[in-house]
């Protein structure tokens, strides 16, 4: 079984006419009726709407479903497809996987579609992953806290993080051995034209990855190619940033009005497995 009760720890056993889950001490979690399953306990929550808030979900998902981003998603799924253990079913997690858009790239591009894919998707947001449970019935879907995984431990044969938290120990802990965890961050000149208007002098961004204790390195591979949204989607763009509370009234406007506007887009996919 891929899960442990968030409550106690011990696993989780499926109550087939329900769907729902229980453990061994009577925690139990329902599956919503759009398939996916909270296991963020209220006691776990430090806020009554945890992670990122609908209007950052909605504005992504719009910019991400334009495209933008879809060569970087497509280099995650080449690096996956590159050194997945062949003819096997390969477990894969998202974590912080939002509104779903990287897992269902994944389904879109993988050479054998789901038939040799177990997928999964937790994150905090529950409106995220009620979205993400809609769009993708093939998929598991979790609301849950990365402090606290709740998932068995050695399951995963992969670990995705996109411009998520990190939590290296539960990370170690849900892989298992030779597992691969894939990072993707923001490269040197990330979104440079757009933080021109922004910011006075615009630095580059510090591209050291830290792999967590007890992984190796594989591959680091580095994505830049330029972007040239519209106006309504450089707003999307701004929203789904952490910038979006830091531009005023008039840095925003200065972005939209402007005729053209041609952004570099910069990111780094950096591949380790656990020792
Ligand atoms: C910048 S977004 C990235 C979403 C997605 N990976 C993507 O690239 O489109 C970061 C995500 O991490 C989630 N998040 C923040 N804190 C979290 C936590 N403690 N546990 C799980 N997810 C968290 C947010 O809700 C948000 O969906
Ligand atoms: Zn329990």
């Amino acid at each position: 079984m891929p899960y442990i009760c968030p409550v106690c720890q011990t696993s989780l056993i499926k109550h087939i006419p329900s769907q729902g889950y229980f453990c061994k001490n009577k925690h139990h979690f329902d599956l919503a009726k759009e398939g996916y399953l909270n296991l963020l306990p209220s006691q776990h929550k430090k806020s009554k709407e945890p992670g990122d808030s609908r209007v950052m979900m909605r504005a992504r998902r719009h910019f991400l479903e334009d495209g933008f981003y879809q060569p970087m998603a497509k280099a995650v799924v080449a690096m996956i497809e590159n050194y997945k253990t062949k003819d096997s079913t390969q477990r894969i997690l998202d974590v912080g996987c939002g509104e779903g858009y990287y897992c269902r790239q994944i389904e879109a591009l993988s050479e054998e579609g789901m038939s040799l894919i177990e997928l999964h998707g937790i994150d905090i947001a529950k409106n995220a992953i009620l979205a993400a449970a809609k769009k993708q019935g093939n998929a598991h879907f979790i609301v849950a806290s990365n402090k606290r995984l709740p998932y068995a431990n050695n399951y995963f044969d992969w670990v995705m993080r996109i411009y998520a938290p990190s939590n290296d120990a539960e990370i170690e802990r849900i892989l298992k051995q030779n597992g691969h965890l894939l990072i993707v961050t923001p490269g040197p000149r990330h979104l440079w034209q757009l933080k021109e208007f922004i910011y006075k002098k615009v630095n580059e961004h510090n591209i050291q990855v830290d792999l967590p204790k007890g992984f190796k390195l594989v591959e680091s591979q580095q994505v830049s190619y330029k972007i040239q949204p519209n106006q309504e989607q450089r707003m999307a763009l701004l929203q789904m940033t952490p910038f979006a509370w830091r531009v005023k009234g008039e840095t925003a406007n200065s972005i939209r009005r402007i005729n053209r506007l041609v952004i570099e887009t910069d990111f780094i996919l950096t591949l380790a497995t656990k020792l």
